[in-house]
């Protein structure tokens, strides 16, 4: 079924109710969703973006009564949103690929579609459909090299595709549960866009400058509240922190737990959030969430053959990988005989531009010294915070 949003404008979702995994990485706790638009002007038609090539049958059941597609607009060549051009020029055979020119290659690479079936287009280039116009928006690194975002001008529509989604499986055309979908769209800017934060605030004026109703992105619902999504987004990409510190740990025979407890104690004392994740059985999205904004992140690991816990290395270097903002760090260690558990822990994490704050290293069961320095080291958290005026 076509979903009309605006005259002669309509959203094609695919809905992956029971994906749970993504790049064989990403967790997906709530589904996803694959959409493409189609835009039928009085002249040209045109397909923004595609699916999934495993939902390519639900697409095409879309478009039974579609009979001609001039051209498929691809934003980014990642195989959820183009997996499917080649069916799609299969059944219209006249249809012509239009992307940014970095795509071009890419798209010929990724999925064999020969360079003459695939227009170019610069920043800020228009294409009249006749009665509705697209403006094609370079955006490179959201979150691939070749992205860009289109504008329908005369209903103010911005398609932003991966920009602004969220994983969630959902068939509510607009955002309905704003809580729902801002938990959704962080885990998502998390673990996809914050790598990138340098590059998305770089353009943002691009987004600023257009008079926008709708945001029409291509996972997750629509917004038709647009500065929801725009406001969140820029409070993510902002320097700012929050009075909040992670404690992503494993503990293998209770001390780092003991350590990680009196640390939560004596930061719940200050007034500080805490989120204390046991890496056994944490979502490593949530822990994703609350690297957006925290002031301060303590990783908590046991010695294991001279190294840190294998599933604290994994977490830290997730984390290294998406950039944070986070300001402070510090480790927390245990050992029984030796080991470097503390500078392989610090070692991890170069790309997290940190002050670190004295690590703790502890032998055995903490005693009551091996407390208070925790104490000690919760009280230089706060006074971090309060440096950077969180408190
Ligand atoms: Fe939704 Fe980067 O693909």
């Amino acid at each position: 079924m076509l979903r009309k949003i605006k005259e002669n404008v309509f959203s094609l979702n695919t809905i992956d109710w029971n994906r749970r995994l993504f790049d064989s990485l990403i967790p997906l706790p709530d589904g996803t969703s694959y959409n493409a638009y189609l835009v039928c002007g009085s002249e040209k038609t045109v397909l923004l973006d595609t699916t999934d090539t495993s939902m390519a049958d639900e697409l095409f059941e879309k478009l039974e009564n579609v009979d001609n597609i001039d051209f498929i607009v691809s934003h980014h060549t990642e195989q959820d949103h183009s997996g499917a051009i080649p069916h799609v020029l299969k059944k219209y055979p006249n249809a012509k690929v239009i992307s940014s020119p970095k795509a071009k290659e890419m798209i010929t690479e990724h999925l064999s579609v020969p360079e003459d079936k695939i227009i170019t287009v610069e920043d800020g280039e228009e294409l009249s459909l006749g009665d509705k116009t697209l403006k094609f928006i370079h955006y490179p690194w959201v979150h691939w090299p070749e992205t860009m975002l289109t504008y329908l001008k005369e209903d103010k529509i911005l398609f932003p595709c991966d920009l602004f989604g969220s994983h969630l499986a959902t068939t509510d055309m607009y955002v309905a549960d704003e809580c729902e979908v801002y938990e959704a769209a962080k885990r998502y800017y998390a673990e996809i866009m914050m790598p990138f934060k340098k590059f998305i605030k770089k353009n943002f004026y691009k987004i600023d400058e257009l008079d926008i109703d709708i945001i029409a992105p291509s996972h997750g619902p629509m917004y038709d509240k647009p500065e929801f999504i725009i406001n969140a987004y820029k409070d993510w990409i902002s320097d700012n922190v929050k009075n909040t510190v992670v404690i992503p740990y494993i503990s293998m025979h209770g001390s780092v737990e003991k350590m990680v407890q009196q640390l939560v104690t004596s930061l719940e004392a200050k007034g500080i959030k805490v989120y204390k994740f046991d890496l056994t059985v944490t979502d490593i999205g949530k822990l994703a969430i609350t690297l957006v904004d925290a002031a301060t992140i303590v990783v908590g690991t046991p010695t294991v053959l001279g190294e840190p816990h294998p599933l604290v290395t994994y977490a830290v270097s997730i984390a290294n990988l998406l950039k944070p903002k986070t300001k402070f760090a510090s480790v927390m260690a245990s050992y029984a005989w030796g080991g470097k558990a503390i500078e392989k822990t610090v070692d991890k994490i170069p790309n997290i531009k940190v002050e670190l704050i004295d690590p703790i290293l502890i032998k055995g069961y903490p005693k009551k010294d091996d407390l208070d320095s925790i104490d000690k080291l919760a009280n230089e958290i706060y006074k971090k915070h309060s440096s950077i005026n969180l408190i």
